[in-house]
């Protein structure tokens, strides 16, 4: 059975989609067959993050509308093996879809996969009850920012009207620069504020912010060897967590403070 983990926020824009993408790609290079859904409907983005938007043929609503089978709609990915992508991208807002339907399909896929991460939409209405319902486990993610903290411990409260088992907290866009000269929150304080186990904590990764044009996957090696840590501790429950200063502390880390303040 596959292990059904949403990731939800509240708040818009803070990862998401980018950490789905991002664990979906580790736990493949891992060996576990891993899918992800993206239950975005209407503003779905998964599908471009992973570069497979022009592979689409059918999507989930067409499996819930019985017009394909749920694997006949799924799209493997090209350049890692284990990974594929149920999208959502042709929803037009006239089928009502539920939460009981995305159940059924994810139902469908769960002796084939090891992994089903549930792309949330932002906002705590339908479009979250149809993400988190068929979901087991749920990933909170954040950014060290006030707005995100106060959305997140809204959806926290509602997780708990939900048959989800175990929550995890992603701390996303940590600045190990203004970390290390005090002027952002600090992942204890964060951690306190939330009150979950804390599952990883990812960098802001400049390559991204300025590459653009490969997709959403995270390219530098901070935010490679964040991933992989945040892998292991949900694969095997260890608690290794990335830290986001070290390089920003001592003399080098002045320099290294200095030059990003410049970029
Ligand atoms: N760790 C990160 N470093 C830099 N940019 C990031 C990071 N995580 C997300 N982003 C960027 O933030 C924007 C919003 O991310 P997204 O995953 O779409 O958020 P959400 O799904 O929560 O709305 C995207 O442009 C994405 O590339
Ligand atoms: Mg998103």
């Amino acid at each position: 059975m596959a292990r059904k983990i949403v990731l939800t926020s509240g708040k818009g824009g803070v990862g998401k989609t980018t950490i789905c993408a991002n664990l979906g790609v580790q736990l493949a290079s891992l060996g576990f067959r891993t899918v992800l859904v993206d239950v975005d409907m209407g503003l779905n983005n998964l599908d471009v993050i992973m570069g497979l938007e022009k592979k689409i043929v059918f999507d989930i609503t067409d499996v819930i509308m019985g017009k394909c089978r749920a694997k006949q709609a799924l799209i493997e990915d090209t350049r890692f093996q284990n990974l594929f992508l149920l999208p959502s991208a042709h929803y037009s807002g006239r089928t009502k879809i539920l939460g009981e339907h995305i159940k059924s399909v994810l139902n469908m896929l769960d002796s084939s996969f090891d992994y089903i991460l549930i792309d949330c939409p932002a906002g705590v209405d339908a479009g979250f009850h149809r993400a988190v319902f068929s979901a087991n486990e749920a990933i909170v993610v954040v950014t060290p920012h006030l707005s995100s903290l106060r959305d997140a411990s809204k959806v926290i409260g509602l997780l708990n009207e939900y048959d989800i088992t175990s929550k995890g907290l992603v701390i996303n866009r940590m600045r190990g620069d203004l970390l290390a000269c005090g002027e952002m929150l600090r992942v204890e304080d964060v951690v306190r504020a939330m009150h979950l186990p804390l599952y990883g904590v990812i960098p802001e990764d400049d390559a991204i912010s300025t590459s653009g044009s490969v997709g959403g996957y995270l390219n530098s090696v901070d935010s490679a060897r964040a991933f992989t840590l945040l892998c292991e501790n949900i694969h095997s429950g260890t608690k290794k967590i990335y830290d986001c200063e070290m390089k920003y502390r001592g003399l080098m880390g002045y320099f290294r403070r200095n030059l990003r303040k410049k970029v």
